[in-house]
């Protein structure tokens, strides 16, 4: 089913990718919360090299937001130290694969030693431009328009345009994500990407998280190339 899809044909150039389903992945197996995370990881993984494949240019992962300081400080700690040990181990991967990585949240209110490691990673890999892996931590869509309009206001600015919120989100550099997957069920927003995501195309498919491969990110597409976006406007 899956080859009929001609992948030059109407594919996302931004995915957003809030990946729900960690703790029930672990919880089912009587594991704890923790390794459902790390399964995570390698999903993360998984799905980079997807994306590679079929020529992907853009993916946002949903990896910690505003709101996830109210889980218990073991399992935060738990995602702090699967993200530094990322930040560490994927400087030839990155490399290699000509992955560029980016952030968009609040890091500062994460460990400094964490955020050494992202910085010096994002350093490395700032060429590259096969796929940008774009890391929401800290991250929050609602911060992330207070945070525009304030820095507009320190600006001096007394009337603000679209335009001038657009380029002082976090996602400045970046095109609005064209889709975007939650998966597990769940159908929320969760404060993802709020603003850049007013035209986005939305799909929620069942799949936990740490279960999510190629197939998974095939199927997606095949639904998305399906899709046809009319802004507003009509056919
Ligand atoms: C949501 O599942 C998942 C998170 C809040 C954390 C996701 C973090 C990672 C996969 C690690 C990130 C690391 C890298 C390298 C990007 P949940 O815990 O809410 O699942 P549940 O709804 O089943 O409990």
């Amino acid at each position: 089913m899956f080859k009929k899809i001609k992948l030059s044909d109407n594919l996302p150039k931004h995915i957003g990718i809030i990946m729900d389903g960690n703790g029930r992945w672990a919880t089912k197996r009587g594991l704890p919360r923790n390794l459902g995370h790390k399964e995570g990881v390698n999903a993360v993984d998984r799905t980079i090299d997807a994306l590679i494949k079929f020529n992907i240019k853009v993916v946002t992962f949903f990896a910690f937001s505003t709101e996830n300081w109210k889980r218990s400080k073991q399992e935060i700690d738990g995602i702090f130290d699967l993200l530094r040990n990322y930040f560490i181990n994927q400087k030839e991967e990155f490399l290699l694969k000509g992955v560029k990585l980016m952030s968009i949240g609040d890091v500062d209110k994460f460990p400094k030693d964490l955020v050494d490691e992202l910085r010096n990673l994002q350093e490395k890999t700032k060429n590259n431009d096969k796929l940008i892996v774009n890391l929401a931590i800290n991250y929050g869509g609602k911060d992330d328009i207070v945070r525009a309009v304030n820095n507009l206001i320190a600006e001096g600015k007394t009337e603000i345009t679209k335009e001038d919120i657009s380029s002082h989100l976090y996602t400045a550099d970046l095109p609005d994500p064209d889709f975007v997957i939650r998966t597990s069920g769940e159908e929320r927003i969760s404060n993802f990407m709020i603003y850049q995501m007013a035209y986005s195309e939305l799909y929620f498919p069942k799949v936990l998280w740490p279960d999510f491969g190629e197939k998974d990110l095939l199927k997606a597409l095949e639904i998305y190339s399906k899709r046809e976006r009319r802004y507003g406007g009509i056919k």
